[in-house]
């Protein structure tokens, strides 16, 4: 298990108590599937140099217009990807994902920006701008791909088999451009399959996304990846908690947290604890937040 122990202990945790709430209301899950909507399209866009904010691409996704001084192509980027996730919540619900799935998820990517290559593998060399790394032939796409559909349809830890299908597909590079928007959002299929919420890889955690892509590439070193993947994944559990009806309470701010604090935690220290991913906190906004039940633990284990 390369997942940070305590990590995959709550990740565990929150999957139950998110599944002891289902069946969701409805209401509440469509407000969530619109904001991750958003969120992903923006994030993801973002990553790849799309210059739109998350409000631009709210207003172009969600009221269909055009904001002033950007691009068509930037634009056709963030209604593409809006429809690339509509088309990946009908493959989440099939029993089994082939070639033909992620050939048409990359032609929405695509659609209308390069129609010769969306839905196409590559049929020459590829390069990644800003590393030496020289992926496959493209004749040995088709065949080494096959892999990539063989992993989709496996069993296995979902998060651990999510970052090993990304980092398959991404070290493929089977396409022109618009291998990292895949690449995100096969990771997501994955999860979603196995009953995980949609999960985000966020603009700020650019540098580090990219560094540990190729820690793996280079040393076979998975744990960075794995790690960035399973906190995204704690992310949204905790907010789909929040949203749909947490059953055990409520957050309470670091500020509280300190005061109840059994160790007489500072509010610092709960900071810096929380930053480091080692308590189960959890950003709502722009502030730390924590259950008294994720505080307990963690002070009983460190008492
Ligand atoms: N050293 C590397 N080896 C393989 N893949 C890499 C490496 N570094 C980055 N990548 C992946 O390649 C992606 C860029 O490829 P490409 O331009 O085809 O995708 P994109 O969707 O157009 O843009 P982006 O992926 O930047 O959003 C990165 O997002 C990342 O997922
Ligand atoms: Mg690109």
């Amino acid at each position: 298990m390369l997942i940070d122990k305590s990590l995959y202990g709550r990740i565990l945790r929150k999957k139950t108590e998110l599944d002891s709430l289902r069946p969701f209301n409805k209401g509440a899950l469509e407000n969530l599937r619109e904001s991750f909507r958003v969120e992903m399209t923006y994030n993801s866009n973002a990553i790849e140099g799309n210059t739109l904010t998350l409000g631009e691409t709210k207003m172009v996704l969600e009221e269909g217009i055009t904001v002033g001084g950007k691009s068509m192509r930037e634009y056709l980027e963030a209604t593409n990807h809006g429809k690339a996730m509509d088309f990946v919540e009908t493959l989440v619900k099939k029993p089994k994902i082939e070639e033909n799935d992620v050939l048409n998820l990359h032609a929405l990517i695509l659609d209308r920006i390069d129609p010769e290559n969306a839905g196409y593998y590559r049929r020459g060399l590829v390069r990644i701008s800003g590393t030496d790394y020289t992926p496959p032939n493209a004749a040995k796409v088709p065949e080494l791909m096959k892999e990539v559909y063989a992993m989709l349809n496996s069993a296995g830890d979902p998060i651990e088999t999510a970052a090993r299908i990304h980092q398959k597909f991404v070290d493929i590079h089977p396409f022109v451009d618009g291998n990292g928007r895949a690449a995100r959002l096969l990771l997501n299929i994955c999860l979603m399959r196995k009953g995980y919420p949609p999960v985000v890889l966020l603009k700020t955690d650019r540098k580090r996304y990219l560094e540990s892509i190729m820690k793996a590439q280079n040393k076979g070193d998975y744990e960075q990846f794995i790690n960035l993947v399973a906190k995204a994944v704690e992310r949204s559990l905790d907010i789909y908690l929040d949203a749909l009806g947490k059953t055990q309470s409520s957050y309470l701010s670091l500020s509280e947290a300190s005061k109840i604090s059994k160790n007489r935690y500072s509010e610092e220290y709960l900071s810096l604890l929380a930053r480091t991913g080692k308590i189960g906190a959890v950003k709502l906004g722009r502030n730390w937040k924590i259950t008294k039940e994720e505080l307990e633990e963690y002070e009983n284990e460190h008492a």
